[in-house]
């Protein structure tokens, strides 16, 4: 392996020269498109005269070189892979370069690239380099003006960001379009589009009676499928106005839908590029649970206008700045928009799976990394989701109303400027007059903080002790860890009046659900005037990103599941109880002893069922067991198979005694009204759905005749995909084959669909689900080079469908170290991406250790992108 050497944190400085306004002139073609690029420099006022200019560029033809119009001579430069150095330049000066690119070998989908017949970018975090010679780094900030020149047959539509200002005619069936930005911006949030599309438009009035005309532009055939993406846009615009003071600030707005993308989507000013994945539906091709990502996702990218775009960030240390920070807001607007309970549910459920996960494995990582190889590798869910956690307890610590007014003074206080987590967290302390100091280690330390909470009730004292002790384990480069500031709601319920009790601390009463402050690595709280003895519903809302341990009997757990007056701690209750019994179960499995059902999991489920008093959307939460990762994350050692044994046992013991209950919350719940994607109905086809999942692990008869008929009906994607899914998972081969079959000649033409297509496949438990994998690669719909594709069949094999990924034979293993050996070449970003499974190798048996770490050594054979060097190395130190 060739060794890429780190950068630091602790290494920043000013560049020594800035950029104030940028002119680029883009001449198209496949195979060899012409960039010109006219820099207006100047040297930073903090650094010294005399410095070298330096600018980053990568796989670039540079084709001419001027300084203030005068060509340079060779001896003047100096280029390498990285960049490009000039030895000698005044204080202000105009650099002219041209440089040619290749957009139809970039396969790497980072700078200027093809996707299908159009050409588009992008640029976070670094593929500005890609396109031409300039200071990559988001602290230089710019205007920019860009022209584009295409070919009218093949490139109709030319966009920029910012707004059109010139357009005309060239010779040789060429036309060009100039767009101007007047919002100074570093070059991460350059766009370009060209090619055939089509556009949908809409328009906003602004808070302050501005008229912005919004437009999505998607190949011709998506021209139905972008309705619920511009509602969710004007929704997202509305409640940017409302919950933050925020107004959008150009005349025009617009989204771009493009099949290849490396990720969900981008941010770049007035020209927001998605994969088509995370922009279009419609309820014949997409799920109830595609609606949510996309509106989560529309509003995502708008949100970052102002936290990105007019404020952004000094380095890319400082990633979670930006993108902590939109997580929470798009999170607060899809809560308020849809069901926030079942909201809340669902980003813990994914959070304490996913991220706990990440933290505990090779490549754990602080929210602000203080080393990174490669930037691209830390668009992760530690920066994204555990960043937005972190902004969510600053909420719940400073209060909503100082929330706002902090953010209010961090807007205008850094309008225009490139800033650190430091400049956003002081404004909340200079606000709220809260001393954050320590709060700010849950930056700097990686790693999930495990709480250990006790309790004791003193019947003649009428006092409930309760004790938490916290400790953060070791993660590599940080063995020793300080203590953190832990916010933790609780409250405590008591036993006979099944009610929250009063809480009253250090003789002061804090209400019936309150926040106490654990900042020490032990520390007692003692509750006085308690009447009776409480059960603590501990973690409220998941107040902090932690591991909380209570030794809760199960008795306890079905209490709390019954009687929390929080929705969210009711059901981790339920979760709680029924992973009491996997562990059991799991244990029964190992020892190869016959498993029994615990009859109190059993009983809370009827409740549920019968009660039917919750919200359908919670219900349905409630009655879905623990994914076998999250049991996963559970144990100390991995068991595969004992843990998919325990699982399915569960759920078929569930099944079995539940059987009536279950198809008549099925009947009941069926419905023929047309699809709308409302929270209620999404609840109700949840619940519907998750009734027919049990009913189908057993294959019930009713419940397949339901399976066939529900995909027979063909009424909507959600229901349709989860029939097929349950069909292809189960033994009925002779119903699920020809439907299967169906639905791939049906959609083989709808690039989404057969996304799905290919998952629910390899997704199956049965054995054969590897051969499918291999064999599905060569179907004419899958290919490497499309990111979608490689997610929706190798990301779902290797990801949920543990017990066939994790064969013993290892040719799960091999089958993915191929495809990143493959991917190495066409796409590190993706490569160090997919590889992820294999990197967690430390937590499984002796024989899995081994096959696992095998492949990654053969993979560390190859000659490695810095992407996936930067993993290796971690998974393999
Ligand atoms: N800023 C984008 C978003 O969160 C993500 C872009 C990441 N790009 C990448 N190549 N890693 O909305
Ligand atoms: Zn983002």
């Amino acid at each position: 392996m060739s060794e890429p050497q780190p950068i630091h944190l602790s290494d920043y400085r000013p560049p020594a020269h800035r950029v104030t306004r940028t002119e680029l002139t883009f001449d198209l073609a496949p195979g060899a498109t012409r960039v010109k690029a006219r820099l207006h420099l100047e040297r930073h006022p903090e650094r010294e005269a005399g410095e070298p200019l330096w600018l980053d560029g990568e796989s670039l033809v540079l084709k001419s070189i001027a300084l203030d119009g005068q060509p340079l001579e060779e001896d003047e430069y100096q280029q390498s892979n990285a960049g490009l150095k000039v030895h000698q330049v005044p204080e202000r000066f105009i650099l002219d370069t041209e440089v040619e690119i290749a957009p139809s070998e970039n396969t790497a989908l980072e700078g200027l690239y093809q996707s299908g017949g159009m050409y588009c970018t992008q640029c976070e975090a670094e593929g500005f380099r890609r396109i031409t010679f300039y200071p990559d780094r988001p602290d230089v900030m710019a205007t920019f003006t860009t022209t584009v020149i295409g070919d009218t047959q093949s490139e109709p539509i030319l966009l920029s960001n910012g707004n059109p200002t010139e357009r005309g005619e060239l010779p040789n069936g060429r036309h060009f379009a100039t767009w101007e930005d007047p919002h100074p911006k570093p070059c991460y949030l350059f766009a370009l589009v060209a090619g055939d599309l089509k556009k949908v438009e809409d328009h906003f009035t602004t808070m302050s009676g501005r008229e912005v005309t919004l437009q999505i532009w998607v190949e011709e055939e998506n021209l139905g499928k972008t309705e619920h993406a511009m509602e969710s846009l004007k929704r997202a615009m509305r409640w940017d106005e409302q919950a933050y003071g925020r107004e959008y600030d150009l005349d025009l707005f617009m989204i771009v839908a493009v099949n290849d993308f490396n990720m969900g989507a981008m941010e770049n000013k007035g020209l927001n590029i998605f994969n088509s994945a995370a922009v279009l539906t419609h309820s014949r091709t997409a799920t109830d649970a595609t609606f949510q990502r996309v509106e989560g996702i529309v509003a995502h990218e708008y949100f970052h206008n102002w936290s990105g775009n007019r404020v952004t960030c000094r380095d890319w240390f400082q990633l979670s700045l930006k993108e902590g920070f939109t997580v929470f807001r798009d999170q607060s607007f899809s809560a308020d928009v849809n069901s926030a309970p079942v909201k809340r549910i669902e980003e813990v459920s994914f959070f304490r799976t996913a991220q706990f996960a990440e933290d505990a494995g090779p490549t754990a990582h602080p929210v602000r990394p203080d080393q990174y190889i490669e930037i691209g590798n830390f668009y992760t869910l530690t920066i994204y989701e555990k960043g937005a956690e972190i902004v969510r307890m600053l909420c719940n610590l400073v209060g909503e109303e100082k929330f706002r007014e902090g953010s209010d003074l961090y807007f205008s206080r850094f309008d225009g400027q490139a800033v650190t987590i430091e400049d956003f967290v002081s404004c909340m302390a200079e606000v709220s007059g809260l001393d954050l100091t320590q709060f700010m280690r849950w930056y700097s330390q990686a790693g999930t903080p495990e709480i250990d909470a006790f309790g004791e009730y003193d019947y003649a004292r009428g006092q409930y002790r309760l004790l938490l002790r916290q400790r953060t384990p070791a993660t590599p480069g940080q063995s020793e860890k300080q203590a953190l500031h832990i916010p933790v709601r609780l409250g405590l319920v008591g036993t006979k009046s099944g009610s929250d009790l009063t809480l009253t601390l250090d003789g002061e009463s804090l209400g019936t659900d309150a926040v106490i402050h654990l900042r020490e690595e032990e520390q007692e709280f003692l509750f006085t005037d308690v009447e009776e003895a409480p059960v603590p519903s501990l973690l409220r809302g998941f107040s902090a990103p932690v591991k909380l341990a209570f030794p809760y009997s199960r008795e306890d757990l079905a209490f709390l599941l019954a009687n929390d007056s929080d929705g969210f701690n009711r059901w981790d209750a339920g979760q709680r109880l029924t992973l009491l019994a996997l562990d059991d179960l799991i244990a029964a499995h190992r020892n190869g002893v016959e498993k029994v059902m615990d009859s109190r999991v059993v009983d809370a489920f009827r409740i549920l069922l019968e009660e039917n008093s919750d919200d359908k959307a919670v219900l349905a939460e409630m009655l879905t067991l623990p994914s076998e990762a999250y049991i996963a994350e559970q144990q100390p050692l991995v068991d595969v198979d004992a843990i998919h044994a325990a699982r399915e046992f569960v759920r078929q013991s569930l099944a079995h005694e539940l059987r009536d209950e279950l198809l008549a919350v099925y009947r009941t719940n069926q419905s023929d009204a047309a699809y709308e994607p409302t929270p209620e109905q999404i609840g109700q086809r949840a619940l519907k759905n998750v009734a027919l999942s049990y009913l189908m692990s057993i294959e019930d008869e009713e419940g397949v005749e339901a399976a066939k008929a529900q995909f027979g009906t063909d009424h909507n994607m959600t229901d349709v995909r989860h029939a097929l899914t349950l069909l292809v998972h189960s033994s009925c081969s002779e119903i699920a084959d020809p439907a299967l079959k169906a639905f791939g000649q049906k959609w083989a033409q709808d690039p989404l669909v057969m996304d799905q297509w290919f998952s629910l496949q390899v997704t199956r438990p049965q054995p054969d689900a590897l051969d499918r994998v291999r064999y599905l690669m060569e179907h004419p719909a899958f290919s490497l080079k499309n990111p979608n594709k490689v997610r929706a069949l190798i990301g779902a094999f290797a990801n949920q469908n543990r017990i066939n990924f994790h064969r013993l034979d290892g040719e799960g293993y091999r089958l993915l170290a191929d495809v990143v050996i493959k991917l190495n070449r066409l796409n590190p970003e993706i490569a160090a991406r997919i590889i992820t499974p294999l990197t967690r190798w430390k937590r499984f048996d002796e024989q899995r250790q081994e096959l696992m770490k095998a492949e990654l050594e053969r993979i560390a054979g190859e000659d490695l992108s810095p992407n996936l060097y930067e993993v290796i190395s971690k998974a393999l130190a």
